[in-house]
């Protein structure tokens, strides 16, 4: 069953003349206890896509198309209604816990804060809860009163897991959960957050450049490239036999140990490439991608693959 339906997104920044198209037509279905690996370069819009589905975006934001979520439209919300469901219906874990965490609250109160805002609980019954979660996640209860500087960048995650969790939301969105952990910590993160999702019938979109990670914990990956997904597939389709150009040139350079950058320019957000914006740096480069925007087109195997090859040269559009 569906959980989460994204269509048509798109997400422009302006900034003086300069406009930033950082998502564009973005289709995403997010079905319920499913993982979704959200994959591509750097500044290709992931965390964008993540703050668009909590509506969390800056106010020089312009955002179209709808994220319907249990019927509703979330783009349409009032901004009540929207506090209601961030963090209890869909919740997420934000790129950088050091940034995300606030230095001069203690860890105990900025969790607790989260159950006596949502449940409007006592601050008594908001710790019993806090120790719990922490609990939950590995950390010793007894330090609930400490500042986040005094845990270690694996333990903020797992402090950041527990705000996430607090409400088993239906959606959890993890940005780059494991970035910058030692690969023992980088593992236990992973199989806390599989373990806890899993358990809990939950859904999440984990955003990562980690193809590892992606490949332990993923049902089905989206490639995103210039904004825009450029292939949808499940997990074991798409490392195996990759279809768009770009998903193949990325997985094969590819170290097993994380995405790294493609020859080629990254494409610039304010004005991409006409046509498919991978063209520039494509080596199975036609007429018709430099001219016209490929839509997302179904392959024999029933993967989506935004590349007029699986459209036989041609555009339906
Ligand atoms: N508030 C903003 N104003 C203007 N441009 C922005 C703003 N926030 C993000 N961008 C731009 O949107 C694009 C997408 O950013 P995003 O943070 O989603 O990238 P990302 O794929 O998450 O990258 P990374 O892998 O490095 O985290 C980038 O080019 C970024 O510079
Ligand atoms: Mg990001």
């Amino acid at each position: 069953m569906s959980l989460l339906k994204i269509e048509r997104l798109r997400v422009l920044f302006r900034s003086g003349n300069r406009i930033v198209k950082a998502n564009n037509s973005i289709d995403l279905e997010v079905m319920e206890n499913e993982i979704i690996g959200i994959i591509g370069e750097t500044g290709c819009g992931k965390s964008i896509l993540g703050r668009a589905i909590m509506t969390l975006l800056s106010e020089n934001t312009e955002v179209s198309g709808k994220i319907i979520y249990k019927g509703e439209d979330l783009l349409s919300l009032s901004e009540n209604k929207l506090r209601d469901i961030r963090g209890k219906n869909i919740s997420i874990i934000l790129q950088n816990p050091s940034a995300a965490l606030n230095p001069v609250f203690s860890i105990g109160d900025q969790i607790s804060e989260v159950f006596q805002y949502h449940d409007k609980m006592s601050k008594q019954n908001a710790e019993i809860k806090t120790a719990g979660i922490l609990e939950m996640v590995g950390i010793d209860p007894c330090r609930m009163r400490e500042f986040p500087h005094q845990f270690s960048g694996g333990m903020k995650q797992r402090i950041m897991i527990a705000m996430g969790m607090a409400f088993s939301p239906e959606l959890l969105i993890a940005d780059e959960p494991t970035k910058g952990l030692d690969p023992d910590t980088k593992k236990s993160i992973i199989n806390l957050l599989n373990r806890l999702v899993r358990s809990r019938n939950m859904s999440m979109i984990l955003i990562t450049h980690d193809l590892d990670v992606a490949e332990k914990m993923c049902d089905r990956i989206a490639v995103m490239y210039a904004g825009e997904i450029i292939e949808l597939a499940p997990v074991c389709d798409i490392l195996a036999e990759p279809g768009h150009p770009y998903t193949q040139v990325l997985l094969r350079s590819l170290p097993k140990k994380g995405l790294r950058s493609i020859s080629g320019e990254s494409p610039s957000l304010s004005s991409p490439p006409s046509g498919c914006r991978f063209h520039p740096r494509c080596e199975y480069v036609m007429d018709i991608c430099k001219q016209e925007h490929p839509e997302l087109f179904f392959t024999d195997t029933g993967t989506e693959v935004r590349c007029f090859l699986y459209n036989g040269g041609q555009d339906q559009s």
